[in-house]
Parts: structure tokens; sequence; C-alpha cells
């Protein structure tokens, strides 16, 4: 699978681990940045993956800032993205299943990096299960077209 990665500089290291154990299963990786320590703002990067995955560039997104949280606020305002934070395998597996979201994010300062590595695992690993969700993830997505 092709995945887009994007983070701040909280996360360059853990960015590091993921993408090389990204790699190791055979994936394809596009890497948005950021690629020194200095401090950056992070709307930026959640911004370029949001837009990379809308537009079929990459196929998914994971996203890391320190909590997961602003980076991911960030893509989620781009039409299309639906960015869930997932600290555990549980909810990243229903993010998948029951929300179809495209793009994954974690916090630096909140996983380590062998959970992060089993999160990003089972998000990769869990299909979208569709019927009665459909419907659901329809209803969030309409709401981008209100006012
Ligand atoms: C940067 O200090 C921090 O605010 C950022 O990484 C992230 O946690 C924001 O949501």
């Amino acid at each position: 699978m092709k995945i887009g990665i994007g983070n701040d500089h909280s996360a360059l290291e853990l960015k590091a681990e993921i993408v090389e154990f990204l790699k190791e299963k055979g994936h394809e990786v596009v890497d948005y940045g950021t690629y020194t320590a200095e401090s950056c703002d992070y709307p930026a990067y959640g911004e370029a993956v949001g837009r990379a995955v809308a537009s079929g560039e990459v196929e998914q997104g994971i996203l890391i800032c320190g909590t997961g949280l602003g980076i991911s606020l960030a893509a989620n305002k781009v039409k299309g993205v639906r960015a869930a934070v997932c600290s555990e395998p549980y909810t990243a597996k229903m993010a998948r299943a029951h929300n179809n979201c495209n793009i994954l994010a974690f916090g630096a300062r909140v996983v380590g990096a062998e959970l992060a590595k089993m999160i990003v695992e089972t998000w990769l690993n869990t299909e979208f299960e569709g019927g009665r969700h459909q419907r659901r993830v329809d209803m969030i997505m309409e709401i981008e077209g209100k006012a």
C-alpha cells in the first residue's frame, strides 16, 4: 500500500521507526515532513497528508505530533479526510471497520514505539465493514457540504 506520513518536531524519532516498520512490511511510504528537529507548526503537515489522501496520491495517511490531536484536527479540515487519533489497537480497528477512516493519528508523547507499531498494524489489517456503517459515514461526509 502507498502510505503518506507526516509529523511535527515532537515525533521525528517515532516517525523514523514507523517508516522502517512500514517498509519492512512491504509498503511504499511518502514522507511529507517535517524532516528536522526544529520546532515547527503541525497544521502544515496535517494538511499536506490530508490533501495527499483526499487526492488519491496515497491510499492511507499516518500523522504523528505530540498528542496526535492538533495534526489530526488540521487534516480533518481537508474535504474527504476522516482522521482518527488512536492510542490503542481497539480504537484503530474500529476506526477502520466502522468509520472507514483514511488517516491514523497518534501522539509521540502518548504511545511508545512498540504500541504505535501494533496500532499501525491493526489499522492496516482492518477493512471497512460497509453496510449500515456506510450510511453513517455518508452522513458524516454530507456535513462537509453544508454551510
Ligand atoms: C507541540 O509542542 C505540540 O503542541 C504538538 O506536537 C501537538 O501535541 C499538538 O496537538
